[in-house]
């Protein structure tokens, strides 16, 4: 028997209906905030994420579904949503035109990580990015839309935020991180040696826990903020502040994509296990201009969509539509009609089975229907149809006509 591939799974009801829902409640909110659904390949160069998500990443280092196609083309299944929106943008002279461009998208995405729970090889983001606002205000009002997210979902949260500086500050302190580094080489793990060459500030999310304690002591970036990137910090806290969002300063959280300037901030939960990161992003100010584009301010964010499934506090489900029988087999064509007109406006289940009055009953209670509808002998003869509204416990024989 074929299954399917490890880290890859089927998504069936309740999961299913959780998704649909987050769907609809994350795209009614991000239409509020004034985004509009995009929508890209899953199918990209392979260039195009060693230069956004960058070449000492994980993703790109070990993650990526990379392939030659047929017509010799070097491609990989998007590990993420960003770099496909960037390159659209630039494709489309998006930069060139200026002004602000919001856009949401959401899809499956692979990364060939090790799977575990909250952890596929093949899972779902729900993504925002906005082009053209260099202000943190947007960075705030990106984060207010992520919460207003989670609160519309029931789903408890804490925010971690931090600044990674910009092409001002960032040189200065990698240079001082690199310098701590080498008093403290033979310490570190062989990755933070690796990552030392490749990205030193990665270091710092090290799960390895003597480099941890070992990093409580490294330099702060916080402290090494320029002017510019401490002043939009102090502003992004004041904006949370006075909309009542909590947040926790995490000089460490350093995101794994390399794009990332000033702003970046993560959701988490505590009640998924180890994988608890449910959604992640900040600013890329310079990641347009990197992909050849006109220089551009962006933000945005992604949020996990299988990590989110088993938290979605779903509405209670009202009683939905008709349901529809007949008692013996000569009602059935003039069920399967009225059951078609019906669906005209409304959700209808036909039975094609003859029961007994009391098993539609139960037929229409297990469908969660609002009317259950039935034909007998009598109705066929009358040419009428018995209804009860199973809401209201009320009933009543119309003419099928009317129905
Ligand atoms: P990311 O932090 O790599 O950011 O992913 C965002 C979210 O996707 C994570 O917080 C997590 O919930 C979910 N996720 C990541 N990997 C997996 C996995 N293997 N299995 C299940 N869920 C996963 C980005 O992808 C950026 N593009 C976000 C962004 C948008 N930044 C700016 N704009």
């Amino acid at each position: 028997m074929i299954q399917s591939l490890r880290g890859m799974n089927d998504m069936f009801s309740p999961d299913a209906e959780r998704y649909e829902y987050f769907i609809e409640t994350a795209t009614t909110i991000a239409k509020r905030y004034g985004f509009s659904f995009f929508e890209a390949p899953i199918l990209e160069e392979t260039a195009l994420f060693k230069r956004s998500v960058g070449e000492s990443s994980d993703i790109v280092g070990k993650e990526m579904y990379q392939f030659i196609d047929k017509g010799e083309n070097d491609v990989c299944l998007r590990p993420e949503g960003t770099a496909g929106v960037v390159r659209a943008f630039i494709q489309k002279k998006l930069d060139k035109q200026g002004g602000i461009h919001r856009l949401f998208y959401h899809g499956p995405m692979f990364r060939y990580e090790r799977p575990q729970k909250g952890r596929l090889r093949q899972f779902h983001q729900f993504g925002i990015e906005s082009f053209g606002v260099a202000s943190v205000v947007e960075d705030a009002t990106l984060i207010m839309l992520l919460v207003d997210i989670l609160n519309a979902l029931g789903i408890g949260y804490k925010l971690e935020i931090n600044s990674l500086g910009d092409q001002h500050c960032m040189p200065d302190y990698r240079n001082k991180l690199v310098s701590f580094l080498d008093e403290h080489e033979s310490e570190i793990c062989e990755d933070c040696k690796r990552r030392k060459a490749t990205n030193p500030i990665r270091v710092l999310d090290c799960k390895n826990s003597s480099c941890q304690s070992l990093y409580a002591n490294a330099p702060k970036l916080m402290q090494n903020l320029c002017e510019g990137c401490e002043s939009d910090f102090e502003q992004l806290k004041a904006l949370l502040d006075d909309n009542n969002i909590d947040y926790e300063i995490n000089t460490h959280l350093v995101r794994g994509l390399d794009y990332y300037s000033k702003t970046a901030f993560e959701f988490v939960s505590d009640e998924i296990g180890a994988q608890s990161a449910i959604a992640g992003g900040g600013r890329y100010d310079r990641l347009v201009e990197f992909l050849d584009g006109r220089e551009t301010p962006a933000v945005g964010f992604a949020m996990g969509i299988e990590r989110l499934l088993e938290l979605i506090k779903m509405p209670e489900s009202a009683r939905e539509g008709y349901y529809i029988g007949t008692m013996d087999d000569e009602g059935l064509p003039i069920i399967m009609k009225a059951a078609q007109a019906k669906r005209k406006s409304d959700k209808v289940t036909v039975e094609y089975k003859s029961k007994n009055f009391k098993n539609h009953l139960k037929g229409a209670d297990k469908v969660n229907a609002r009317y259950c509808a039935i034909v007998g002998e009598n109705e066929r003869n009358d040419k009428t149809i018995w209804i009860k509204d199973l809401l209201n416990k009320t009933e009543e024989t119309i003419a099928i006509d009317n129905f």
